[in-house]
């Protein structure tokens, strides 16, 4: 079983149209990089896990990239299909999917790693990446703490710190970097080949704020609703600055 606990990723696909619309995309420079380092472009065969609605699969099939999904998320995944209907999904867990053998060039999963048992997926992407493909995994963490606190994420660190903690287990936090790469490439199955962190920034209404929000699976309506209020008191709109992680890795040779 994963390691992480309290949230619920079914939240996901309960809010599927909210999620579609409220979740920004990936700044288009992380697709650049992956262009750049020759792991994507024309005819580059991935298989997304955790694909959502397609948050990284747009840009992904804009690089001339074939895609293969894997959402567990009815709604999210019917979402996906009809705006793309080339994109083979398979409606399931990264855990329970069944993929061919050497099928593809790069895997990729965009805020989902968390959610997987990293013991049962990370061999099965070993043996369904060509020799000498990749795993790239990336997420955005939504706060960048480089950056000057606005009055903003003051009232959503206040909102935050009134809540009970969850234990994390052992899952580093959303923006430990290091410890991430080394918990992925532990198993000898990948072996880290580049890391970089993005950061960029947003402006956001009191509207899209709260869409982005709800799509958050440990926030309570409640809450959602008190992050709303506070942009109205700032002035109906807020810069919000964000940090984008990619860790990127090659497929290690001799594994099994
Ligand atoms: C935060 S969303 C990220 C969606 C999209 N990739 C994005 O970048 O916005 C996490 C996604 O992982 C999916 N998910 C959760 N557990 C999963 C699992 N065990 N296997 C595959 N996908 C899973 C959820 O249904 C959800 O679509």
């Amino acid at each position: 079983m994963p390691d992480q606990v309290g949230p619920d990723p079914r939240h996901f696909n309960a809010h599927a149209a909210v999620y579609d619309r409220g979740r920004p995309p990936y700044p288009q420079v992380l697709w650049d990089r992956l262009g750049e380092l020759r792991v994507l472009g024309a005819g580059t065969r991935v298989v997304e896990l955790g694909a959502g609605s397609g948050q990284a699969t747009g840009p992904m099939l804009r690089a001339g990239a074939t895609v293969t999904a894997v959402e567990p998320g009815p709604a999210l995944a019917a979402l996906l299909k009809q705006r793309w209907p080339e994109v083979i999904v398979y409606l399931g867990t990264a855990e329970a999917v069944v993929l061919p053998d050497a099928a593809f060039d790069l895997a990729v999963v965009a805020t989902a790693i968390h959610w997987f048992d990293l013991p049962v997926v990370l061999p099965k992407l070993h043996r369904t990446v060509v020799p000498g493909g990749h795993l790239a995994v990336c997420r955005t963490a939504f706060g960048n703490p480089a950056a000057p606190l606005t009055a903003f994420r003051e009232r959503v660190s206040q909102i935050a710190a009134r809540r009970t903690p969850v234990p994390s287990g052992s899952t580093p936090g959303e923006l430990d970097t290091a410890s991430w790469a080394r918990r992925l490439t532990a198993s000898g199955h990948f072996v880290t080949t580049h890391v970089e962190e993005f950061a960029w920034t947003v402006e956001l209404t009191t509207a899209q704020v709260k869409d982005l929000f709800t799509t958050f699976s440990n926030w309570t309506a409640a809450e959602v609703e008190e992050a709303a209020c506070a942009v109205e008191d700032l002035g109906g709109m807020v810069l919000e600055h964000y940090l984008t992680p990619l860790i990127l890795m090659r497929r290690a040779a001799g594994a099994h």
